[in-house]
C-alpha cells in the first residue's frame, strides 16, 4: 500500500484507489469522474456520490470531507484528505485539477479568497488572494475617449481587463501556513490528467460552444478549445500538456516561478498585445503581488456566528448585514412568500450599502464596523417590517470614523467562478471561492490556463454627478468582490462551510442557505438544492422550472417586479454535526461531496 494510506481513518479511501488502480481503467467504467489518481472502485466512489446527489440525499463521513465543482477535483483533494493531508493541501490540489477539466471558471490566471479556521488554535483566518490593478491603470480604464463606460464585453476579451492573479499566491501562502503534505507532491494528479487527457464534461463543451466566437480572438485559446475549428465536444479526451509545464514548474521552483519566471513573461507580453485590447500589465506588477491577510467579517445570528470575507469582498459584509436584519424575524418556512419579503427586500438594503460603500479597503476608509453594527441593523431590520415590497431602498448611514462622501456604483457580473468546502481529518475547515470572473475569463491563455477579466469588477464610472465611486479603477487596487465563502461557528467551532459563484447573486444564494439549513433544517443537499429566489435591485428572480415559480404571483401582489430565469449557482457545502459530517453539492453543476 502506498506509504501515505498509513492514516488509520484513510485506509478505507486508500484501499479502494489502490485496488481500483490494480482494475480497470476509470475512463471505461465512469468518464465524469475518473482520474489518473483511481481506477474502477474509486469511480464507483465517485458515482455513490452522484447517486446521493441525484436522489438528493447528502454524502456522509465522519473524518473528512471535500464539496467541489468537479468530480475529477474532488477526487484529487479527497485523495490527499485520505492520505493525512490537512484541507491546505487538498485545496492545492483540487485547484490544480480544477484549472484544468474546469477551465472556464477558475484557475491560476485567477484570484480568490479564503477562509480557514484552526482546530488547534481556534483562530479563523482570512487571506485575499484577489488580483490587483496593474500600476499604470487609472480610473479611466474602461472608458472610451468621451469618458463614456465601455460596453461589457469590449472591455472584457482582451488585455485591459486582466488583473495581476492570486491564486497561485494563495495556493502557497496557505500550504506555507497550514499544509502538511510535501508541495511539489499536490500537483500530480493534476500533472497527471493534464499530460494523459481527462474528458470534457458537458458542461464545459457547452460553455465552449457557446463562447467561440471570443475564444477565437486569441490563438492559443483557439488552438486549445477549438481544435481544427471545431470547439472540443463532451466525452472527448482532452490533453493539455502546456499546463502540466506550468504545473512542473509551480511544483519544482514554487511561485517564484509564477510572478517572476518565463511565465510572468508569457502573461505580460500577452496581456500588452493582445489584439484590438491590449492591457497596461507590467512585470513589475506582477513581481509586486502580494497575499493580504484581512481580518474575517462575523455576525451574530440565533446563537451562531456567520463569517466571510471581508473588503475588497464585499461577501462576508452583505451576508452579514442581510442575515443580522433578519435575525429579528421568524422565517417560517420556504413556502410562504412573506419569508421572501423579507430575504429580498433584507439583500436589496445590503445592495444600496455596498454599492456605495465597499471597495479596496485599502484605497477607500470602508466602513466595515459599522455596516454591522447591531445598532445600525436594527435600525436598518425595522424598514422591513411590512407587508409590502419597499418603494424606496437606498443607503444607510453606518457610523464613519472619518467623513467621506461616495455615489453609488454599478458593475456588472457573468456566470463563471467555482467553490471549494474542505474539513480535514484534524478538524480544520476551509472556505475558498476561486475565479477567472466571466466564463473563461479574458479569453487570453498563457501557459496552459486562461488569463482573468477581474478588472472589470470595478466600477466603469469612475464619478457620478462628481462625487466619486468607492469602486472605481486605482493604480494597484483590488476590484470589489461579491465572493462570500463562508464558515458559520457555534461556541466557537466551524458548523458550517459554504460559498457559490454567481456573480453578485452569490450574496443572496449563500444568504438563503444558511436560512435554509439553520431556519429550516434542511441537510445541506436540500439546502444548496432548494429553488432559488433573489432581489438584488428590486426585480424578484424565480428560478425557472421549479416550484418557486409558484411565488410569482403572490410576490407580484406585494409589488415586486418578477422575472423568471436561470439561476446557476454552485453552492458547495459540508455541515459539521454532532454525529459527523454532511456534504452537499450543487444539481445546477457537476460538482460532488467525497469524505470518508
Ligand atoms: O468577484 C466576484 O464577485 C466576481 N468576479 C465573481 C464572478 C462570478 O461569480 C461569476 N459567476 N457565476
Amino acid at each position: 500500500m502506498n506509504l501515505k494510506c498509513k492514516h488509520a481513518l484513510a485506509v478505507l479511501f486508500c484501499l479502494i484507489v489502490t485496488f481500483g488502480n490494480a482494475q480497470q481503467s476509470a475512463d471505461e467504467v465512469a468518464p465524469e469522474g475518473s482520474t489518473a489518481l483511481g481506477g474502477y472502485a474509486a469511480s464507483l466512489a465517485v458515482a455513490a456520490a452522484q447517486t446521493l446527489k441525484a436522489e438528493g440525499l447528502p454524502v456522509e463521513a465522519q473524518s473528512w470531507m471535500i464539496s467541489v465543482a468537479n468530480p475529477y477535483a474532488a477526487q484529487a483533494g479527497a485523495a490527499v484528505l485520505a492520505a493525512g493531508g490537512t484541507a491546505a493541501d487538498a485545496m492545492v490540489s483540487a485547484q490544480a485539477v480544477l484549472g484544468l477539466v474546469e477551465p472556464q471558471s477558475s484557475g491560476l490566471g485567477g484570484g480568490a479568497f479564503l477562509l480557514w479556521y484552526d482546530a488547534e488554535t481556534g483562530v479563523l483566518s482570512s487571506l485575499d488572494g484577489r488580483e490587483t490593478a496593474p500600476l499604470k491603470a487609472n480610473p479611466t480604464l474602461f472608458q472610451d475617449a468621451s469618458g463614456a463606460p465601455l460596453k461589457f464585453f469590449d472591455a472584457v476579451v482582451g488585455g485591459r481587463s486582466v488583473g495581476v492573479p492570486g491564486t497561485p499566491a494563495l495556493m502557497q501562502e496557505a500550504h506555507r501556513r497550514w499544509g502538511k503534505t510535501p508541495w511539489a507532491g499536490l500537483f500530480s494528479s493534476a500533472v497527471g490528467l493534464a499530460e494523459d487527457g481527462f474528458i470534457v464534461s458537458p458542461r464545459l463543451a457547452e460553455m465552449v460552444r457557446a463562447d467561440a466566437d471570443f475564444l477565437s480572438r486569441d490563438a492559443e485559446s483557439r488552438a486549445y478549445f477549438l481544435p481544427e475549428g471545431q470547439p472540443v465536444s463532451q466525452g472527448q479526451k482532452l490533453v493539455n500538456p502546456a499546463y502540466a509545464q506550468s504545473l512542473r514548474a509551480l511544483a519544482g521552483k514554487g511561485v517564484a516561478a509564477f510572478y517572476t519566471g518565463d511565465i510572468a513573461k508569457a502573461i505580460v507580453e500577452k496581456v500588452r498585445n493582445a489584439e484590438h485590447n491590449p492591457g497596461v500589465l507590467s512585470d513589475i506588477d506582477m513581481g509586486l503581488y502580494q497575499i493580504r491577510e484581512r481580518p474575517p467579517v462575523c455576525v451574530g445570528y440565533r446563537g451562531y456566528e456567520i463569517c466571510g470575507m471581508g473588503p475588497p469582498s464585499s461577501g462576508g459584509l452583505s451576508v452579514g448585514q442581510i442575515m443580522g436584519m433578519l435575525e429579528a424575524y421568524n422565517l417560517g418556512a420556504p413556502t410562504e412568500a412573506d419569508v421572501w419579503r423579507l430575504l429580498g427586500d433584507a439583500t436589496r438594503l445590503s445592495f444600496a450599502d455596498r454599492g456605495r460603500y465597499i471597495a479596496d479597503s485599502d484605497y477607500v476608509p470602508v466602513p466595515t464596523q459599522g455596516l454591522i453594527a447591531s445598532d445600525y441593523l436594527r435600525q436598518r431590520s425595522k424598514l422591513l417590517a411590512g407587508p409590502r415590497a419597499l418603494t424606496e431602498v437606498s443607503a444607510g448611514q453606518p457610523e464613519f470614523d472619518h467623513s467621506l462622501d461616495l455615489a453609488d456604483d454599478e458593475a456588472i457580473d457573468l456566470p463563471s467562478t467555482s467553490h471549494i468546502s474542505i474539513v480535514d481529518s484534524y478538524g480544520n475547515a476551509l472556505s475558498m471561492t476561486t475565479t477567472i470572473e466571466n466564463a473563461f475569463g479574458s479569453r487570453l491563455m498563457v501557459g496552459g490556463f486562461l488569463l482573468n477579466n477581474e478588472l472589470t469588477d470595478f466600477s466603469f464610472r469612475s464619478h457620478r454627478n462628481g462625487t466619486p465611486i468607492a469602486n472605481r479603477v486605482e493604480p494597484g487596487k483590488r476590484p470589489r468582490s461579491s465572493m462570500a465563502p463562508t464558515i458559520v461557528l457555534k461556541d466557537g467551532h466551524p458548523k458550517v462551510i459554504l460559498g457559490s459563484p454567481g456573480g453578485s447573486r452569490i450574496i443572496p444564494y449563500v444568504a438563503k442557505t444558511l436560512v435554509a439549513h439553520l431556519d429550516w433544517g434542511l441537510d445541506p443537499q436540500a439546502a444548496v438544492s432548494l429553488p432559488h429566489l433573489v432581489n438584488r435591485f428590486g426585480a424578484y428572480d424565480i428560478e425557472a422550472g421549479t416550484s418557486a415559480e409558484t411565488l410569482a404571483a403572490p410576490l407580484e401582489q406585494m409589488g415586486y417586479e418578477v422575472a423568471i430565469r436561470g439561476l446557476n449557482s454552485g453552492l458547495h457545502m459540508i455541515a459539521v454535526t454532532d454525529s459527523g459530517l454532511l456534504g452537499g453539492a450543487d444539481p445546477r453543476r457537476e460538482g460532488i461531496a467525497l469524505g470518508e
